[in-house]
C-alpha cells in the first residue's frame, strides 16, 4: 500500500479511517473503527465517487489535491447522500465551483434538504452513461439499499463497481485497503453486524438488487465503507446475497433479560439441551450486558435463538423489548425460535413474545414455557427440552 491506492491506474482511493466515533449513526459501538471510502477517477474529466463524514474533510480534501494537481473537479458522483457520505460537499463546492453533482431524480431533494444546493446538478438515469475521457461511467439505480436515492456506479472498462454502502462493513482499515492484502477474519463478524443492523431492514430489495448485479461482469467492488474486494468480488457478493435472503447457518443463539438471575437459570438449560443435540456453535447472551447490534448479528447468522426474558412493568423487560422490536423492523425469517417467559406478579414477557411470533409469522419451537416466581424443577426440564427440540430441528 502507498499513501494513495490506486485500484486502477488513474483511479484512486481517497477514504478516511474514523477510529474516533464511538457510534455508528450514533447507535452502533464501532470497536474496530470504520472506513468512509471516496475514490477519484483522473481521465480526460476528473471524476470523485462520493465523499466523507464532515469532520474528515481535512485529510480529505488534502489527497485530492495532492492527486489533481491544480485541475479542478468536473463530476462529483453521490451514489449515497447520508452525512458520513455527503459530509463534504459544500467545501468541494468552495473549491470547484464549476463541478457538477451527479445523481438521480431522489438525490435532488436531498441535496437541497440538508445542504441547499440546487444548482449545477446533472441528473441521470437507470443505466444511463457518462463518458469521461479513455473510461465510461454506467448507473444502476438502486433504491432502498438503503435511503431512496442510493444508486451504484460502474467503470465499464475497468468493471470496477462502486456500490455505495451494500457490500460494506464496519471496522477501519490498518494498512492495506485491498481483500488481497488483510486478514479478513478482521472483518468476518463485522461485515454481518454491518449489515443486520444497516442494510437488513431492507434485505428483500436488496436481494433483488444484488441478484440483478448477476449480469454484470465484475472484477472489482468498492463500497463506501471497508476493503476493495478485487481478488474475491464473488466472497462479498455472494456473502451479501445470502445475508439478504436470511440464510442461516448451523448454530444458536440463547439469548435471556434477568434481574436476579432466575431466568438466566432456564436459558442455561436451554442451552445445554442445544448442545445435548449436537450443537456446538451456541452463543450465550445477557441481553442487558451484550449491545443489541451483536444480538442482531449473531441472529442474522444462525438458525436457531431462543429467548427468555423476565417481565417488568407488566410488559416485556425492556432491553429485551428492543431487541424484538429490532428484530421486528428487519422483518426477521427463516429462524426456529423458542420462548421462556417469566414472571412474578405482573406478566407480560411471554405475552409479547407471543405478538411477536404473529408480527413476523415466525417459527416456535415447543413447549413454549412459562414460569412464575423462581425456576420450577418441571421447567428447567422443560428448558432443557426446549433447547433439544431446537437443536432437533437446526
Ligand atoms: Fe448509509
Ligand atoms: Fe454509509
Amino acid at each position: 500500500m502507498s499513501y494513495f491506492n490506486r485500484l486502477s491506474d488513474n483511479v484512486y482511493w481517497v477514504g478516511v479511517n474514523d477510529r474516533e466515533t464511538e457510534l455508528f449513526e450514533n447507535l452502533w459501538p464501532l470497536p474496530k473503527g470504520v472506513s468512509y471510502n471516496s475514490y477519484l477517477i483522473v481521465d480526460e474529466k476528473v471524476v470523485l465517487v462520493d465523499t466523507v463524514k464532515a469532520d474528515y474533510q481535512e485529510p480529505y480534501l488534502e489527497k485530492i489535491m495532492k492527486l489533481t494537481e491544480g485541475r479542478t473537479i468536473d463530476y462529483l458522483i453521490i451514489n449515497h447522500m447520508e452525512p458520513d457520505h455527503s459530509g463534504a460537499i459544500k467545501e468541494l463546492i468552495r473549491l470547484f465551483p464549476d463541478m457538477e453533482i451527479v445523481g438521480n431524480k431522489k438525490t435532488t431533494g436531498f441535496l437541497k434538504g440538508f445542504y441547499d444546493i440546487e444548482n449545477n446538478i446533472k441528473e441521470i438515469n437507470d443505466k444511463e452513461t457518462l463518458s469521461i475521457g479513455e473510461k465510461t461511467l454506467k448507473f444502476f439505480i438502486t433504491p432502498m439499499v438503503h435511503w431512496p436515492e442510493t444508486m451504484m456506479t460502474y467503470i465499464k472498462e475497468d468493471s470496477i463497481l462502486f456500490s455505495g454502502d451494500v457490500f460494506g462493513t464496519f471496522g477501519a482499515f490498518n494498512g492495506s485497503i485491498f481483500d488481497d492484502e488483510i486478514d479478513l477474519e478482521f472483518y468476518e463478524d463485522e461485515i454481518m453486524r454491518y449489515y443486520s443492523n444497516i442494510v437488513g431492514k431492507y434485505s428483500p430489495i436488496a436481494a433483488k438488487h444484488i441478484s440483478s448485479l448477476g449480469e454484470l461482469d465484475i472484477k472489482m467492488i468498492a463500497s463506501t465503507h471497508g476493503p476493495i474486494w478485487r481478488d474475491k468480488p464473488e466472497y462479498i457478493l455472494d456473502k451479501y446475497l445470502k445475508m439478504s435472503k436470511y440464510e442461516a447457518k448451523k448454530g444458536a443463539v440463547v439469548v435471556y433479560g434477568t434481574m436476579y438471575g432466575n431466568t438466566k437459570r432456564l436459558a442455561e438449560e436451554a442451552a445445554a439441551g442445544l448442545s445435548e443435540a449436537g450443537i456446538e456453535e451456541v452463543k450465550t447472551y445477557d441481553v442487558s450486558k451484550t449491545d443489541k447490534s451483536f444480538l442482531i448479528s449473531d441472529i442474522w447468522k444462525y438458525k436457531g435463538i431462543i429467548m427468555a426474558s423476565c417481565s417488568y412493568n407488566n410488559e416485556l423487560f425492556p432491553p429485551m423489548l428492543a431487541l424484538i422490536e429490532a428484530l421486528e423492523n428487519r422483518g426477521i425469517k427463516n429462524r426456529l425460535f423458542g420462548f421462556i417467559g417469566t414472571y412474578s406478579w405482573s406478566g407480560g414477557s411471554l405475552k409479547r413474545m407471543n405478538q411477536f411470533e404473529k408480527n413476523c409469522n415466525i417459527n416456535v419451537i415447543e413447549p413454549k414455557i412459562k414460569n412464575q416466581y423462581g425456576p420450577t424443577e418441571n421447567n428447567l426440564k422443560k428448558a432443557y427440552q426446549l433447547g433439544k427440540n431446537t437443536g432437533d430441528k437446526i
